[in-house]
């Protein structure tokens, strides 16, 4: 059997170790973080974020119970139907989980913002577009949940692998408006150059969007309840149950490689050796490059967001061309109903991509929105790619997180390691079909 020694592990490269613990991989997981999570922690109590964010004094009594807060540092949602989801109920992490869904999806036109509309009746009711608008979003939903690329006769002369996106939505004459919010708001694009590309993908992620919507009602998306720090502890469980080993507090001192190949890892003087290595770029800075920053804005507020019917939980993305910007701007709002929060607190959490030397006014439209607010922590932090792709090494080194407020990228990631590990692609309905075998039929939501 092939041994790994895996290591730091932040939460997307957690569920890629389970895979591998349930494939029968010996696994090895290190962090020289005392938590789960690393940069993807949930932390508690309320104390903690003020001091890790250098705030003067203690949070104030109006902030409740320091408890009751378990703030993420990067915020993210589960698309319903997608594979952050997969991937927990074929490794079953589901069990030590409950997710509520989220209450709504926004999307920012012209300086306020609307439900994002992604069935043909919520179309037809939507205050975002015209009535004439309608009827053509409406015919262009109902050409893409019927498009199988399978049957000809479903595509209307659209080939999925030539036919760009801009030439559909040409087809179906959307206005400007409607190409933002579908694009960014539907198919979850974070800047334009879909438009010139192939509408394959486009086609899928809007699928997905509406499949993963009509799951739940609402919204398409689902957070676990106590904040997203409960995965990483799932997925530790988990992969116990497989006989993979956890330990946290774990400093590396060096990442021992012979003849250009990985051969273990140094820890508290001692090696522990393995054949491969996964982990973040945090651990390994000769092999990374610096692809991007992020910023990132927690707020407390002490209500609601303005337009979205006093929901609890929403996500508000702002298209980047509705602000002259290339790339969108996040919200995730959060609150007591997921555990996160004591009772009458908010927490939104904005970020996009930096495109200047001043992030803060970026994401400006963003804070505008969510006045008044409590209490703001701003992070800009860099991003970081791999040079090394491990053929070599049999070092992997994932992504560092992007701006987006969904998992999705997060597992084009992991799928990459996987096949760049293991020589073949992640085949995600042959391990559900095993998964089912074994288990039956499982659902994510308690909803
Ligand atoms: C969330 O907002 C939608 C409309 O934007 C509304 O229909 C729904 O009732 C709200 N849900 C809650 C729980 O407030
Ligand atoms: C800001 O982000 C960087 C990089 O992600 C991280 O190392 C640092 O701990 C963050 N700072 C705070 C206060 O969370
Ligand atoms: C390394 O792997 C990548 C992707 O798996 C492949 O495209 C590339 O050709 C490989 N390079 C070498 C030197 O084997």
């Amino acid at each position: 059997m092939c041994r790994f020694s895996l290591y730091p592990v932040d939460l997307g490269l957690i569920p890629l170790l389970c895979i591998m613990s349930v494939k029968g991989k010996k696994v090895l997981h290190m962090d020289r973080n005392s938590y789960y999570g690393a940069e993807s922690a949930s932390i508690t109590p309320l104390e903690d974020l003020y001091k890790r964010f250098n705030l003067p004094g203690e949070p104030p009594e109006s902030m409740g119970k320091g408890r009751d807060w378990n703030v993420d540092l990067i915020p993210k949602f589960l698309m319903a139907n997608g594979q952050l989801v997969r991937m927990l109920l074929i490794t079953q992490v589901t069990r030590y989980l409950e997710f509520k869904v989220i209450e709504g999806s926004y999307v920012y036109k012209k300086g306020k913002i609307y439900k994002v509309p992604s069935t043909e009746t919520e179309a037809l009711a939507s205050s975002l577009m015209g009535l004439f608008e309608k009827r053509r979003f409406r015919k262009f939903l109902v050409f893409v949940a019927n498009f199988d690329e399978n049957d000809p006769r479903t595509m209307e002369g659209v080939d999925p692998k030539t036919t760009t996106m801009r030439d559909v939505y040409k087809k179906f004459d959307l206005s400007q408006d409607v190409i933002d919010f579908t694009g960014h708001s539907l198919a979850l694009y974070r800047t334009d150059e879909y438009l010139d590309q192939p509408c394959k993908d486009a086609i899928e992620r809007i699928k997905l969007y509406s499949e993963s919507l009509a799951r739940y009602g609402k919204s398409p998306y689902l957070y676990p309840l106590y904040g997203l720090g409960e995965l990483p502890q799932g997925f530790a469980r988990l992969s116990a149950i497989y006989g993979g080993t956890y330990m946290l507090n774990k400093p590396i001192e060096e990442i021992v490689v012979e003849n250009g190949k990985v051969v273990g890892v140094k820890s508290e003087g001692e090696i522990a050796r393995c054949k491969q290595l996964i982990c973040d770029p945090s651990y390994i800075k000769d092999r990374v490059t610096k692809v991007g920053q992020v910023i990132r804005a927690i707020c407390i507020l002490s209500h609601t967001i303005a337009g979205t019917s006093d929901n609890n939980s929403c996500q508000i993305i702002i298209p980047q061309n509705q602000v002259n910007r290339k790339h969108d701007i996040y919200v995730c709002m959060i609150s007591s109903t997921h555990n996160v929060a004591a009772k009458g607190k908010y927490i939104a959490i904005v970020s996009t991509t930096v495109e200047t030397n001043d992030p803060e006014s970026e994401i400006k439209p963003a804070l505008d929105l969510l006045q008044p607010i409590e209490q703001k922590m701003v992070n800009i932090s860099e991003q970081f790619g791999p040079t090394d792709m491990g053929n070599e090494s049999q070092i992997f080194i994932s992504r560092s997180y992007d701006a987006t407020t969904h998992f999705e990228t997060t597992c084009d990631d992991i799928k990459d390691i996987y096949r760049r590990m293991t020589g073949s692609d992640f085949d995600f309905a042959e391990m559900e079909r095993k998964q089912k075998d074994t288990f039956g039929d499982v659902d994510a939501a308690d909803n």
